[in-house]
């Protein structure tokens, strides 16, 4: 009888499989997240190889320093060779919605510092078209209300995210909206026009910042998607 391999063990192979992109006696760029916590565990046994990591979440930050791994700031480096981070949603064409957990600025803007964005993920994230994963948009408090109805006018259905019954406050001390019912038929245009609202601090949409590459834990192993 074929024994069908779990999400986690989905998440642990991309999560080894990445190594291999990681670029000897450099800094890496790394994400957050349960499939990043597969890698940020992998790149423990090959600590000795790099000079460490920019991470892109206190979260983050707190496992690799755990596992004796050094992290920079960003302001410390001026380019990354490579970023690895998850996703909620992948597309064919490597645009992606993240933010599930939260970081979604700080991940962007390691991205942004990287040359080649690695995106690790189990076969569930992989879509044809963006959307069906609620949306996470940082937003400064005072522009909530607002930002809320600008999306309801698209169509949107918007929440506030909580924890313990209040709202969220991410590392950078905003909150996230999520929003359900969105149709994002050009995620480039879609990604710059949401970013121009005011009080947006990004989308999670990551178009200008899509994946190079993606690993993706499939039942018959690593598939490698490039873009
Ligand atoms: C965090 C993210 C994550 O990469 C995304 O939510 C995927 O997480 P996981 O690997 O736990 O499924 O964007 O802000």
């Amino acid at each position: 009888m074929t024994k069908l391999m779990s999400q986690d063990e989905l998440k642990t192979l991309v999560g080894q499989a990445a190594l291999q992109y990681v670029v000897a006696g450099e800094i890496v760029g790394v994400g957050t997240g349960s499939t990043v916590n597969k890698f940020i565990d992998a790149l423990a046994t090959i600590k000795s190889t790099i000079k460490g990591a920019v991470s892109s979440s206190v979260a983050s930050t707190e496992r690799l320093k755990a596992l004796g791994i050094p992290v920079f700031d960003a302001n410390d480096v001026t380019e990354l060779a490579v970023y690895i981070d998850g996703a909620d949603e992948i597309d064919q064409a490597g645009y992606m919605v993240k933010g599930g957990g939260a970081a979604l600025t700080r991940e962007k803007i390691v991205a942004a510092l990287s040359k080649q964005f690695v995106c690790i993920a189990d076969e569930s994230k992989l879509v044809n078209a963006l959307g069906a994963f609620p949306l996470p948009v940082e937003v400064i408090p005072m522009a909530t209300k607002r930002v809320m109805q600008q999306f309801t006018a698209m169509g949107g259905s918007c929440s506030v995210r909580q924890k313990d019954g209040q709202p969220l406050v991410t590392d950078n001390g905003q909150h996230i909206v999520d929003v359900l019912n969105l149709k994002i038929a050009d995620p480039l245009a879609f990604e710059s026009t949401v970013n121009q609202w005011p009080g947006v601090v990004t989308v999670g949409v990551f178009a200008h910042q899509k994946a190079s590459v993606c690993l993706l834990g499939t039942e018959s192993g690593v598939k490698t998607l490039k873009f």
